[in-house]
């Protein structure tokens, strides 16, 4: 009995010694550049490497941006031994030779699968080749793996996830991983200890409705996040048509606020200098990148018209003003009343309240501190788009 219940500790300490996530990944919003938004099934050898060389020509790389991540349809079936087989024709050189490429540049290589039998194409899933595949990614050279929740009928989302997390961690290589279940099981109550990103709802679309119903749902959610950990409201659609240079703005200094992942999903190798402007605005970026690793929340809430706060390392702090509706808004706003905004442990704002004689404020789309006669003053904000200041240390 006595020996039995010795066993028992030491298989419950080894499982849970083994069984864990990689630390020290992730430690900031992973930011990077997927194929999918774009390129959907679109993907090969040449666009990979492609899209890894205009990281760096664009200076995207110096903006931080550093997974290079292919999404679905590079793989084609399994072979005798359940080996997943890369699509020949596409991946001539075979997935480490990719790997190697985008290394060779300084960036990092991520790739997608999926916890049920087939991916969202019907492309040979996860499910049951876990430790596989996880052991075939670490011999590649993957630095970071998306994976997917189609075809998984009566599976449990927290289970699955955590097999393939277990997988990642007995294959030896940290590896970043990213949790795309759409919300559904409500991942931030539980995939913090399971994967260092997970998506909160259904796919965006290059689109402004699409973008802002997205943002709205992630209202709730700021004290889920942190270092290593963060909601996923999908990837980014700036600079593929859809919506205007402003929207584009408001997207992406939204996506900052809330500490998101920042994996860009557009063509690299075509960027116009707006979606330049955008993409690597990199007083922006420091915000998203902050230590702190705050999500946002919102702090006022007046339907179209709403202020958000990130608190951020050093007692500073980010306020975004955001204009929802379709009419151009004149709003008041206080400035000493802002510094002096504070929340709680989780929330978005500093622990304690700021003197704005101590600050200097910062506008990050015009890059100009701001001069302020009075504390108060109207600022005017078009449709759709906001303002971004960051309360920085004198
Ligand atoms: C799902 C995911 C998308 C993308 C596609 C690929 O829809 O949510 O992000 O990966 O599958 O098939």
């Amino acid at each position: 009995m006595k020996r039995q219940i010795s066993f028992t500790i030491a298989v419950f300490i080894f499982l849970s010694v083994t069984a864990q996530k990689f630390d020290n990944i992730a430690r900031t919003p992973p930011m990077g550049w997927n194929s999918w938004n774009k390129f959907a099934c679109n993907v090969s050898e040449t666009l990979i490497m492609g899209m890894a060389d205009a990281m760096v020509s664009s200076g995207m790389k110096d903006a931080g941006y550093e997974y290079v991540v292919i999404d679905d349809c590079w793989q084609v079936s399994r072979d005798e031994n359940g080996e997943i087989v890369v699509d020949k024709e596409r991946f001539p050189n075979g997935m480490k030779h990719v790997a190697d490429y985008v290394h060779s540049k300084g960036l990092k290589f991520g790739i997608y699968s999926d916890a049920g039998s087939k991916t969202c194409e019907g492309r040979p899933g996860g499910l049951g080749h876990e430790y596989q595949d996880a052991r075939t990614y670490a011999r590649w050279g993957i630095d970071y793996l998306k994976y997917d929740w189609c075809n998984t009928t009566t599976q449990d989302a927290k289970s699955s996830y955590t097999n393939m997390r277990n997988a990642l961690f007995a294959a030896g290589r940290p590896i970043v991983f990213s949790l795309c279940e759409w919300g559904t099981a409500k991942p931030w109550e539980w995939a913090g200890e399971v994967g260092n990103l997970w998506r909160t709802t259904g796919d965006i679309g290059d689109s402004w409705n699409s973008m802002i119903n997205i943002f709205t749902q992630q209202k709730d959610l700021a004290k889920y996040a942190g270092p290593g950990k963060w909601n996923d409201p999908d990837m980014l659609e700036v600079g593929n048509g859809g919506m205007t240079t402003e929207e584009y703005k408001t997207h992406f200094s939204l996506w900052c606020m809330l500490a998101a992942p920042l994996i860009a999903g557009n063509d690299l190798q075509n960027m116009t200098p707006e979606t330049k402007s955008i993409l690597m605005n990199k007083e922006i970026i420091a915000v998203n990148q902050d230590t702190l690793g705050r999500q946002a929340t919102c702090w006022r809430d007046n339907g179209d018209y709403q202020i958000w706060i990130k608190g951020l390392a050093n007692n500073e702090k980010a306020v975004c003003l955001l204009n929802k509706s379709d009419e151009k808004k004149t709003v008041l706003v206080d400035f000493s009343l802002l510094a002096q905004v504070r929340s709680g442990r989780g929330g978005g704002g500093n622990r304690a309240p700021l003197k704005l004689e101590d600050y200097t404020v910062r506008d990050l789309w015009e890059h100009k501190d701001i001069t302020l006669k009075e504390t108060s003053v109207y600022v005017d904000l078009l449709p759709h788009t906001v303002k971004v200041y960051r309360f920085i240390k004198k």
